[in-house]
């Protein structure tokens, strides 16, 4: 699998329905498509085992977009690390904006989900960014240290044999907004990502197993701008995932770079 990574995610946006006849169309479209990136989508909690059996077998992979940070127990509403490995998910979204905000995920328990996932060989996407609000303060670069600081805070990733991670740089502002961001400043936050890896990681251990992706409205106008940006070898997509053609154009896009 590359480390490169192009991943879908679904939010709330799609049926189950929905989901599951995009992931099958994604899936074919897929295996006749030669790229070396990593192809994931990301659909809503109840799809989810719709969607595993969409993608079994195919090139496709499974990612959740929340967990919890205990296997099992009286946990009202929550959903396991322990079932999401029984689904096949092989990666999940923490710390999405969304989440923090609306349903008052704090840094704290990112890093206690990041270290659950990790325990269950699922690969954490971990999302930071700052608002516009804290960009307009000159306090971007204080937000993203602290949230991934806190975010590794209960993992161990210093190990030499340790487990692929990925960290999305996505500016709130950017997120569903159709606005465009300088991409010397998408270059400077991948490189701050990058640096701060390499300190809470190691920088061999960094380099190995981290991949920097961005996120927030990316395009077919924008992706292959966000791809040329040194140190950024992904994206997380939301509103041009939800269609086959779009997102297949991202990939063709992506595989080009
Ligand atoms: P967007 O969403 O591509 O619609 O901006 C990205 C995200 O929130 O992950």
């Amino acid at each position: 699998m590359s480390n490169k990574y192009l991943i879908a995610n679904w939010k709330m946006q799609l049926s189950i329905g929905e989901s599951r006849s995009l992931a099958l169309e994604l899936a074919e479209r897929l295996a006749s498509t030669r790229t070396d990136w990593s192809v994931a989508v990301c659909p809503s909690g109840p799809a989810l085992s719709q969607v595993a059996e969409s993608v079994r077998g195919s090139d496709l992979l499974l990612g959740a977009q929340n967990s919890f940070w205990e296997d099992r127990g009286a946990y009202t509403g929550e959903v396991s690390p322990a079932n999401l490995k029984e689904l096949g998910c092989s990666l999940c979204l923490v710390g999405h904006s969304e989440r923090r905000e609306y349903l008052g995920e704090t840094d704290e328990m990112v890093g206690r989900k990041v270290a659950a996932l990790l325990a269950r060989n699922i690969m954490p996407v971990i999302c930071v960014g700052e608002t516009e609000n804290e960009r307009d303060d000159g306090r971007s670069e204080e937000v993203i240290v602290r949230q991934l600081t806190s975010a590794l805070a209960d993992a161990d990733c210093r190990s030499s044999d340790g487990q692929r991670l990925i960290v999305v740089y996505e500016p709130i502002w950017m997120i569903g907004s159709g606005r465009t961001i300088e991409l010397e400043d998408v270059t400077a936050s991948a490189q701050l990502i990058r640096s701060t890896l390499n300190e809470l990681c190691t920088a061999a251990a960094a380099d190995r197993f981290c991949t920097v992706a961005y996120g927030g409205s990316v395009d077919a106008v924008n992706l292959s701008g966000f791809l040329s940006c040194p140190g950024i070898d992904g994206a997380l997509v939301g509103g041009d995932s939800l269609t086959a053609d779009n997102f297949m154009g991202l990939l063709e896009i992506a595989s080009r770079s």
